[in-house]
């Protein structure tokens, strides 16, 4: 594919999943030595678990946060970071929870899926917690066992974000998706949504699946190759 100059475009909607970080060294879920492969999810992700055992599941997340921090944004993360500093039309919808967006310097990312890096009491409020272990495991005024602010299997995702998103999204006139497989909703529901609005839509992956049909181009190649080809330095 062609480089694209961003500045052909308005309104840029970057939408990403976990095949973004995979070059960072980062586990996608599904693919091979996916999270999802090695955990269950019913014992770490979902409300249920934490209530049964909530040490364990914060045990899983210290875990998760350490191998993130072992990290570093690579190429792909610093292209979409560069072109949001220089174009103003630029919004990053991201399912990822590690905050890699973040640490290659862009600002205001729309997290689908929350964050590894925040910690909510169910009385006082959301907060952030950016170390490799967690500060406190219970809230501090009440006791109540914190948890982390990720949208787990079977939770709503945050109404304000999602309607953020799909603002953005139906508004774009180019949208980008990023390493994701298209299985989770309503997530995987955004690429229509963005077709059905006109924009011209692009895939990286480097694997086909079930949403790739929608796109007007996919490059089968990964993130960190991708990225800098399409939109080059100038
Ligand atoms: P998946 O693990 O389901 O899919 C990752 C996708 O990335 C696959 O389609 C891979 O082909 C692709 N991929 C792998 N390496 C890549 C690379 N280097 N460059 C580009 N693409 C690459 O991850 P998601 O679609 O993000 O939820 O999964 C969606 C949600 O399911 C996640 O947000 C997570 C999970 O349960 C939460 O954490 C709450």
């Amino acid at each position: 594919m062609n480089a694209i100059d961003p500045m052909n475009y308005e309104k840029i909607v970057f939408f990403t999943g976990a095949g973004m970080s995979a070059e960072s060294g980062i586990p996608t879920y599904r693919g091979r030595g996916g999270v999802w492969k090695q955990y269950n999810w019913e014992e770490y992700a979902c409300q249920d678990a934490f209530n049964d055992d909530p040490r364990k599941v914060l045990k899983f997340h210290e875990l998760r946060r350490k191998a993130v921090l072992e990290c570093e944004p690579h190429a792909g993360h610093h292209v979409i970071a560069r072109l949001a500093k220089s174009h103003s039309g630029i919004t990053v919808v991201t399912q990822n929870i590690d905050g890699m967006h973040q640490r290659a310097g862009n600002r205001n990312i729309l997290e689908l899926h929350g964050s590894l890096w925040r910690l909510r009491c169910p009385t006082h409020g959301i907060f952030e917690d950016i170390g490799e272990t967690y500060e406190r495991y219970r809230c501090e005024q009440c006791d109540a066992w914190l948890r982390p602010d990720i949208v787990w299997f079977g939770d709503s995702l945050d109404p304000e974000i999602t309607r953020m998103s799909v603002i953005s999204i139906a508004q774009c006139d180019l949208f980008v998706s990023i390493g994701t497989s298209g299985v989770v909703w309503p997530a995987a529901g955004y690429p229509e949504v963005a077709r059905k609005n006109g924009a011209f839509c692009i895939e990286i992956n480097p694997e086909l699946n079930q949403m790739s049909h929608l796109y007007d181009e996919s490059i089968r190649q990964t993130a960190g190759n991708a990225l800098p080809l399409i939109f080059p330095e100038h």
